[in-house]
C-alpha cells in the first residue's frame, strides 16, 4: 500500500521535541520531568521494567478510535457495524475491546478466527474474508457460525454451499466487487482491467453472475455486498466514487434479480499520520462521506437504505501504539550518516524495508529536547537494510537511552518475524498509570517448540 516514494530532500534537525509530536503518538501522550509518558506511565521506567524491544499501546486511544467509529458512523444512519480490521493488530485483549464497544471483527483466516472464538466474542459479531479461504477454513467458519462469509471467487461460493448444505446451515455471505476504483494515497484511479486478485469484477458480468449464483444457491443467503478500495488512503473521494459505483450496481442487482442488498460493507483504509505534516481525513468526514454518500446514491436510485459496515484496521490502533528500543550502538561515519543501533528491527517493523515507511523518532528519557541531529535508526539483524527509521530528526543519542518509534501500532506486531531466530516483543497496554501485558515476549522455548528434533 505504499504511497509513490519520491526521493526526499535531505532531512535537516527539525528542534522538534515530544510535544510537537503530538499528532504522531497515542493520545495520552505527555512529558512530565523531560520523559515521555503514556496512559499515565513513564516510557523509560516502562523500558527498564519490562525490557524492549517492546510494543506499547494505549488503551483509551484504541477504546476511542472504534467510539468515533461507532458515533459518527451511526450520526447519519443508525444502522452500521464497525468491523475492526484484525489484521492491523490482534490479540486477546484486543478482541475485548471490540467485544466491549460494541464492535465486530473482521478476519482474515483461520488464525484470526481462533483468536475471535477464544476470546468469547459472539460469533455473529465476526465477518471473515480473504482470497483463498481453504475447505478448513471454511469449515471452521460453519462450524463457529460466524456472523458473514464475504465470498471471493465462485470455486469458494460452491464449496461453501455444499458445506452448509451438508452441516444443515445457512450462511451469510457478501459477495465481494472489485469497483474499479483504485484508491492511492492523495487520489482515486478508475482501472478499468480490474486487475486485482480480490473480488468479482464488474465489467466482465463476473459480479453479477457471483450474486445470481448466491441466490439460488441452497444453503447460502445472500446478504450484500463488499468491497475495499485501498489502506492508508488520505482522499475521501476516492470513497465517494467506490460508492456510487458500489450503490449503482445495487439498483441492477434489484432489477435483474429482484433481490434487496440488504448489506453494503465498505472496507476499511482509512489513512492515519505518520508524519507530523500529514493531515489525514478525520473519522467524523469518512462517516460523513460514506455513510451520506450511500444514503443519497440510494435516494438517487429509489433503494431503500441498506445496513452498512466499514472496516477500519489502521487508524484504529497506528497511533495508539509506539515501539521502545534501547540504543545499543552507535556508529557515526563522518559526512555520510549516524546509525543509532537498537534491539529490535525488521523483525519487529518490516514496513521500512518493505513499504519505505517512514515514522517519527524520539528519545523517551530526552522528550523535552529538540531533535538537534539527524540519525537512521537502524536494528540488529545481519541485512543492511534493516532499518526502522531511515535519517530520522532525533535528540542527540547516547547508549541505554530509549528510542520511541512513533504510529507502530499497525501492521508492525502483526507483520512481525522470527528472522535471525529473534523473539517477538511483547505488547504492553498502558491505561490509567497502569501497564499490563497483553501479549507476553517470546522466549527461546517459544521459538523451539514447534521444531520436531
Ligand atoms: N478490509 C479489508 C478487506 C482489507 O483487506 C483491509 C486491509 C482492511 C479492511 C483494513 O484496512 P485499513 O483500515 O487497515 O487500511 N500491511 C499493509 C496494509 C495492508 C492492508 C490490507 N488490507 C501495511 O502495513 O500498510
Amino acid at each position: 500500500m505504499a504511497g509513490p516514494s519520491a526521493p526526499r530532500p535531505p532531512v535537516q534537525p527539525d528542534h522538534k521535541t515530544a510535544l510537537d509530536l503530538l499528532p504522531v503518538l497515542p493520545m495520552t501522550a505527555e512529558v512530565r520531568s523531560g520523559r515521555l509518558w503514556i496512559g499515565g506511565v513513564d516510557m523509560v521506567g516502562l523500558a527498564r521494567e519490562a525490557g524492549t524491544a517492546l510494543y506499547v499501546m494505549d488503551e483509551e486511544h484504541i477504546r476511542s478510535q472504534l467510539r468515533d467509529y461507532v458515533k459518527w458512523t451511526r450520526y447519519h444512519w443508525p444502522e452500521v457495524d464497525v468491523v475492526y480490521a484484525g489484521k492491523a493488530f490482534l490479540s486477546l485483549a484486543m478482541v475485548n475491546i471490540v467485544a466491549e464497544e460494541d464492535c465486530c471483527l473482521l478476519c482474515a483466516s483461520g488464525g484470526e478466527l481462533a483468536y475471535a472464538i477464544r476470546g468469547g466474542l459472539p460469533m455473529e459479531r465476526v465477518q471473515v474474508h480473504g482470497n483463498n479461504k481453504t475447505p478448513a477454513e471454511l469449515a471452521e467458519c460453519l462450524d463457529a457460525g460466524v456472523g458473514r462469509v464475504v465470498v471471493d471467487n465462485f470455486v469458494e461460493l460452491e464449496r461453501l454451499s455444499a458445506m452448509a448444505v451438508e452441516r444443515g446451515v445457512t450462511q451469510k455471505v457478501l459477495i465481494r466487487v472489485t469497483p474499479g476504483v483504485a484508491a492511492d494515497t492523495h487520489d482515486f484511479i478508475m482501472t478499468g482491467a480490474e486487475d486485482s486478485k480480490f473480488g468479482f469484477g464488474l465489467n466482465q458480468g463476473l459480479a453479477m453472475e457471483a450474486v445470481k449464483r448466491a441466490v439460488e444457491l441452497p444453503g447460502i443467503d445472500f446478504d450484500g455486498l463488499h468491497m475495499h478500495i485501498g489502506s492508508q488512503i488520505f482522499a475521501l473521494h476516492s470513497f465517494a466514487k467506490a460508492i456510487e459505483v458500489m450503490v449503482g450496481f445495487m439498483r441492477d442487482v434489484t432489477n435483474e434479480t429482484g433481490e434487496h442488498v440488504r448489506m453494503l460493507d465498505v472496507g476499511g483504509g482509512l489513512g492515519v499520520a505518520y508524519g507530523v505534516p500529514d493531515e489525514p481525513s478525520t473519522i467524523k468526514d469518512f462517516g460523513k462521506v460514506v455513510v451520506d454518500g450511500i444514503k443519497e446514491e440510494c435516494e438517487r436510485h429509489g433503494l431503500p437504505v441498506p445496513r452498512m459496515a466499514v472496516e477500519p484496521g489502521r487508524s484504529i490502533v497506528a497511533n495508539a501504539g509506539v515501539t521502545l528500543y534501547t540504543v545499543g550502538a552507535i556508529k557515526e561515519i563522518p559526512g555520510v550518516r549516524t546509525y543509532v543501533a537498537v534491539d529490535g528491527g525488521m523483525s519487529d517493523n518490516i514496513r521500512t524495508s518493505l513499504y519505505d515507511a517512514h515514522y517519527e523518532a524520539l528519545i523517551a528519557n530526552k522528550a523535552d529536547q529538540p531533535r538537534e541531529m539527524v540519525a537512521t535508526v537502524a536494528g540488529k539483524h545481519c541485512e543492511s537494510g534493516d532499518i526502522v527509521v531511515r535519517d530520522a530528526p532525533l535528540q542527540c543519542p547516547e547508549i541505554d537511552d530509549v528510542v520511541v518509534v512513533c504510529s507502530t501500532g499497525a501492521y508492525c506486531q502483526s507483520m512481525a518475524s522470527n528472522y535471525n531466530k529473534q523473539v517477538r516483543p511483547g505488547v504492553v497496554f498502558v491505561c490509567d498509570g497502569d501497564w499490563r501485558w497483553v501479549v507476553r515476549r517470546e522466549t527461546y522455548d517459544d521459538l523451539l517448540r514447534p521444531d520436531c528434533g
